[in-house]
């Protein structure tokens, strides 16, 4: 590793930053819908299995490669496999990262607009229609969506332009601890809502019938893009991490701590949605539609949906802050241009695709190819094609190229931890975790 390469400063200044990537959207907002939609409890068991045994050995394996190579998420590759071809992969990666983050924008900034909405109190008295009619007026408006999600990418790269010490990590610091405790504090008011038990047994009572092979799908799916496993993310992070780290003892934190806020997030929205009448399984409309009719129900509604929407957008933050400082990380080593340069170049191309994508719910709507918004290509090409190639070529490179002792050595630091289940992670890398990655890739062109 170079020797004046940044670090992160602390364990748990660490396993924030890396828990701030993991918690964003897909907690909040894709966790609970899904879970609602594929049998509640039986999902989320079939959800942990993944995560034990797909999720946290990719991202372990990530962070092996990038504490190994000591660098972005190509520059890796040309240490670690000199003279070949690997980091085009890499280069791949960084593609995959900049779609994704140029849409998830889009999302991000609408969240925005939501803490904006209940500061002034706009949904009070609004039936389901017209809370409907104000996120549809809201999202195909030409201006006020490209505000905010534009202002969303510049604050991102207001924090990155810090560094990986003084701005990443100082700001996952402070984020996280506070998304915790809002996740708590909303749980719990949740959970003492009149009716608030039907939600519970939605969450957790097992309904197997609801759980078909697609349903299995869409957990392994998610377990993947909750951990923002296979995006060379967690590789980046992992270049961040000293030698003395644990990096068995940090996935298995940064995996149960994603877990645990996804679970909160459930027990604040279905006791809610139940205690109030309203259907769980609104699909994607689920927080930015019914819950907005919850809130406008419950006493101090304005307030808590206050604060639900400065979680979700603290979520959706740390996520883009990592997002970004893969892309930056990559600027930096591989076209040599120092943090603040390379920040400004990110944060300039991703605004300016990010506005096709926010602007395909409103002018640019009239686009599409093969019946897919712009919002809808980036989504698909990315998760569905890019993503998985990541992993796969990641596992591939881990599992098949890197030599068994060395990887062997990363994971125990030279061999003063222990990792008993070292056989096992090897069995999961070189055959489950490629099986599972080609039937997410699969599934997604459509093939099943
Ligand atoms: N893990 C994030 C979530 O759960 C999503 C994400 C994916 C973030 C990829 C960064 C990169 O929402």
């Amino acid at each position: 590793m170079d020797n004046n390469r940044s670090t992160f400063g602390s364990k748990f200044g660490a396993v924030m930053a890396l828990a701030g990537s993991a918690v964003g959207l897909g907690n909040i907002w894709k966790f609970p819908y899904i879970t609602g939609e594929n049998g509640g409890g039986a999902f989320l068991l079939v959800y942990l299995i993944f995560i034990a045994m797909v999720g946290i050995p990719l991202m372990l394996t990530e962070f092996a490669l990038g504490r190994r190579g000591g660098k972005n998420v190509s520059g890796t590759f040309k240490k670690l496999a000199p003279g070949t071809k690997w980091h085009y992969f890499g280069v791949s990666s960084v593609v995959c990262c900049f779609i994704i983050l140029s849409y998830y924008g889009t999302i991000a900034g609408w969240t925005v607009e939501y803490v904006q909405l209940f500061i002034k109190n706009s949904f009070h008295g609004l039936d389901a229609v017209q809370i409907q009619s104000t996120f549809n007026d809201f999202v195909s408006s030409p201006v006020k969506p490209v505000l905010w999600q534009v202002g969303f990418i510049f604050l991102t790269g207001a924090i990155i332009i810090g560094g990986v010490e003084k701005g990443i990590e100082r700001y996952s610091k402070i984020l996280m601890p506070f998304l915790f405790f809002l996740v708590v504090i909303m749980s719990i008011k949740a959970c003492t809502l009149d009716g608030a038990k039907k939600g519970l047994e939605f969450l957790f009572t097992p309904d197997f019938s609801k759980l078909g092979a697609r349903s299995v799908l869409i957990a392994l799916g998610h377990s993947f893009f909750s951990l923002s496993a296979g995006l060379g993310i967690l590789l980046t992070y992992g270049s961040y991490l000293d030698k003395k780290t644990d990096l068995v003892r940090t996935a298995i934190q940064v995996g149960s701590a994603d877990t645990i806020i996804a679970i909160l997030a459930g027990l604040t929205i279905f006791p809610a949605v139940f205690a109030f009448g309203m259907q769980p399984n609104a699909g994607p409309g689920l927080i930015f539609l019914t819950l907005p009719n919850i809130f406008g129900q419950m006493s101090f509604g304005a307030f808590w949906g206050f604060l639900f929407f400065i979680l979700v957008s603290f979520a959706a933050l740390t996520s883009t802050i990592s997002l970004m400082e893969m892309l930056v990380a990559f600027v930096i080593e591989e076209l040599h241009m120092n943090r603040v340069k390379a920040t400004i170049l990110t944060v300039i191309t991703i605004s300016i695709v990010g506005v096709l994508s926010t602007l395909s719910f409103g002018p640019l709507g009239g686009y599409s190819l093969f019946d897919k918004s712009i919002f809808d290509i980036m989504d698909f090409v990315s998760s569905s094609v890019l993503l998985p190639i990541g992993g796969l070529y990641m596992c591939f490179f881990a599992a098949w190229v890197l030599k068994k002792k060395d990887l062997k050595d990363e994971l125990t630091n030279g061999g003063t931890r222990q990792f008993r289940l070292f056989g096992v992670y090897i069995f999961l890398l070189k055959y489950i975790l490629p099986l599972a990655i080609l039937i997410i890739m699969l599934d997604g062109l459509g093939v099943f």
